[in-house]
């Protein structure tokens, strides 16, 4: 049996566009975080951190929902009274190229200077990103405090393929 469709019984379904929300972390978050930093500490995209770190430091974190699930992740972390990092940034890899990423670093800059930090820099391998969202290239040296306080437990500190970034905040 053949079946014929006529043109004007063709529908074509619209693709349908996710809601997207980016918002503060919540205690209910901190499993899908926790999942989320893991998976990319094995990718060796992060540092790994732990679950009562996430907890402890749930109010510095922005999550963005997709469709009610956790797909991408950031942090702050006060690294001087003047200085901020950008922690823990990352995207579901299902979730890349929607904007989310670049929200949440925005959302994370607006966090610091409401909070009146003037700096906030990251170390990254995806230099472009965060140079379309105002940050420049730095030195490294600019921040001993980061290469202290955490490099010291990195595997990669002696070959670190990380780029400092950093931009500068109106308070
Ligand atoms: C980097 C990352 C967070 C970007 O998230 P995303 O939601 O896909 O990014 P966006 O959709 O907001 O991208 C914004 C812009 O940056 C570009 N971009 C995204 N990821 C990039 C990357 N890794 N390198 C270079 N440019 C990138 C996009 O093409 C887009 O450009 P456009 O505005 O000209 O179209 C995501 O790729 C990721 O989780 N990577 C693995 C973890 C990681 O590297 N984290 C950074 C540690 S500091």
């Amino acid at each position: 049996m053949t079946v014929h469709v006529r043109e004007s019984q063709v529908f074509v379904v619209p693709p349908r566009t996710p809601e997207i929300i980016v918002r503060c972390a919540e205690e209910d978050d901190v499993a899908a975080i926790v999942a989320i930093v893991a998976e990319h500490a094995r990718q060796g995209h992060l540092l790994p951190r732990s679950a009562d770190n996430i907890r402890a430091t749930l109010s510095s974190w922005l999550v963005a929902e997709v469709d009610g699930a956790v797909a991408g992740i950031g942090s702050l972390v006060q690294m001087s009274p003047t200085l901020v990092e950008v922690r823990s940034l990352a995207v579901l890899p299902q979730y890349r190229g929607l904007r989310i990423g670049q929200t949440i670093v925005r959302g994370l800059v607006d966090e610091a200077r409401r909070r009146g930090f003037p700096k906030v820099f990251a170390l990254t391998r995806a230099v472009p990103f965060f140079e379309k969202l105002g940050f420049r290239i730095t030195s490294k040296d600019d921040f001993p405090e980061k290469v202290w306080r955490d490099c010291a437990i990195c595997p990669l500190q002696h070959a670190c393929d990380e780029t400092a970034v950093v931009i500068e905040v109106e308070c």
